[in-house]
């Protein structure tokens, strides 16, 4: 087995948990092709999160088990993630062309079982929980391929119990890192040259400190995330921006907010699921927090950081939502208002809690709503964006334009997402790049070298780029 090919569907988590897969391979000598048919190992990392993602995956492995019966069974086919969770057993037996079954939690073994699998072992299922002694894959920094982005985990599972939410059942309960580990993975990847951190977790502002070394918590402390980001801050001076991913609104403690009054690293960005902008709602959803302390969480926040900005996740079509309840959602919208909506018509889940309320929203008017939402999310963030045009922004450029013609993308500390046109001059590595905005688009803006800029010259705090052709 020489050559391997991975198709991630859902989450951030699951991008991450991907990487990870890429470089555990690579490590296992194998290398990365950029299509199934050329590969000997196929993995395909799931996602149970929505019905829709779940459709998607047996569509794909209908495909795939074509592809392997052409090749006369040449190939790995291995199922990971939440759907491998989920199904276990299961899916061998409704799927036999499956070689391997492997839990969110299992993915460390996957050379090993893959391998296996290769040299004619019978198909394997391992999906137990790490609850015991849990393990956190660890990024592999290397000059090679670096993105100037990179998350890292800080917890896993979760134990919320939204009622909509399939999460706790397929990743499990959570269990935390110990801080050291994350400062040292931080710093590794620092050191050859990530300018940016995305924290990740269930609900990342819950983590708990498994082994102290954080200190005591403070009294108004609900989690020792404060603490955390302090310790990141300190112990990693060179870090240029640092975010987090996805927080629960009830986790928004004292210390938390005071991180973000003093830590400048913090950037004035929040993505922070609310779900729905109705109590009633919110209430059935087992949200433990409503709409009030939810806009508190948010006015903290600015207080702390002024011109946080805020994006978030929505559930239209919940079980006995009205029409009332919904324009409750969209007045939250206009309130806070958010730049950045991630909108989904309500997907019951197996074994979640509000299967038993139903499912009582017609699809049609699901899709009424959601587009409602995507319409007036359209038109704050438009006006936001074009409230930019003519001003100058510190961008992090993090990647090759999706057009692939030598433009460069990346985002402002706000989030905002920039464009550099390729005759531009900027390349991936260029670092944070003071650029002024010459154009708004929808979702995203369009920015040049801002030449005014004195950093662009002469700047010690960022690593800024060196441009050809610099006056
Ligand atoms: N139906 C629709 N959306 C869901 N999400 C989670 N579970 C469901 C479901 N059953 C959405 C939530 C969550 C995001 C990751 O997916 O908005 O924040
Ligand atoms: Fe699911 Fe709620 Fe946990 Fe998020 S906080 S993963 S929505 S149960």
């Amino acid at each position: 087995m020489k050559r391997f090919y991975i198709r991630t569907l859902g989450c951030q988590m699951n991008m991450h948990d991907s990487d990870r897969v890429h470089e555990l391979l690579c490590d296992a000598g194998m290398s990365p092709v950029d299509a199934p048919e050329l590969a000997d190992l196929v993995v395909v990392n799931t996602c149970s999160v929505r019905e829709k993602a779940e459709s998607k995956l047996d569509s794909e492995l209908g495909k795939l088990r074509k592809l392997k019966t052409s090749r006369k069974g040449a190939m790995v086919l291995v199922v990971a993630g939440c759907v491998a969770k989920q199904r276990g057993q299961a899916m061998l037996d409704r799927m036999p062309f499956v070689d391997v079954v492997l839990g969110p939690d299992n993915l460390m073994s996957l050379p090993r079982l893959a391998t296996a699998a290769a040299m004619g072992a019978p198909p394997t299922v391992a999906t137990d929980w790490d609850v015991d002694q849990p393990t956190f894959l660890r990024s592999r920094a290397s000059n090679e391929g670096l993105r100037p982005s990179a998350f890292v985990s800080i917890s896993k599972g979760c134990n919320e119990r939204c009622s909509y939410c399939i999460v706790p059942s397929t990743r499990g309960p959570e269990r935390h890192r110990p801080a050291s580990e994350i400062v040292d993975e931080i710093q590794e990847l620092v050191s050859f040259g990530a300018l940016e951190v995305i924290l990740l977790g269930q609900t990342v502002n819950g983590y708990q400190d498994p082994t102290g070394e954080l200190g005591a918590r403070p009294s108004h402390a609900l989690s020792d995330f404060g603490a955390l980001l302090q310790r990141i801050a300190r112990d990693v001076p060179r870090l240029a921006r640092l975010r987090y991913t996805s927080p629960h609104p009830r986790y928004f403690d004292p210390s938390v907010i005071e991180a973000h009054r003093q830590l400048e690293v913090l950037c004035a960005h929040v993505h922070m699921p609310v779900q729905s902008g109705s109590d009633r709602m919110l209430k059935r959803m087992i949200r433990r927090h409503d709409r009030a302390e939810y806009l508190e969480a948010i006015r903290q926040l600015r207080r702390a950081r002024p011109g946080l900005t805020v994006s978030t996740d929505l559930i239209v079509g919940f079980p006995t939502e009205t029409d009332d309840d919904f324009e409750q959602t969209l007045s939250l919208m206009q309130e806070v208002p958010f730049l950045g909506v991630y909108a989904f018509k309500y997907s019951p889940r197996p074994g979640t809690a509000a299967l038993r309320l139903g499912d009582d929203v017609p699809d049609s008017l699901k899709a009424e709503r959601l587009a409602r939402v995507f319409d007036l999310s359209e038109r704050c963030m438009q006006q936001h964006l074009e409230g930019l045009v003519g001003t100058s922004q510190r961008v992090l450029i993090e990647e090759p334009n999706a057009r692939g013609d030598g433009g460069v993308s990346g985002h402002t500390d706000r989030n905002e997402i920039v464009h550099v046109e390729p005759s531009g001059g900027l390349r991936v590595g260029d670092g944070i790049v003071p650029l002024r905005i010459v154009r708004a688009y929808k979702h995203s803006l369009v920015g040049e070298l801002d030449r005014t800029d004195a950093t662009v010259k002469n700047n010690l705090r960022y690593r800024l780029a060196v441009v050809s052709g610099e006056p």
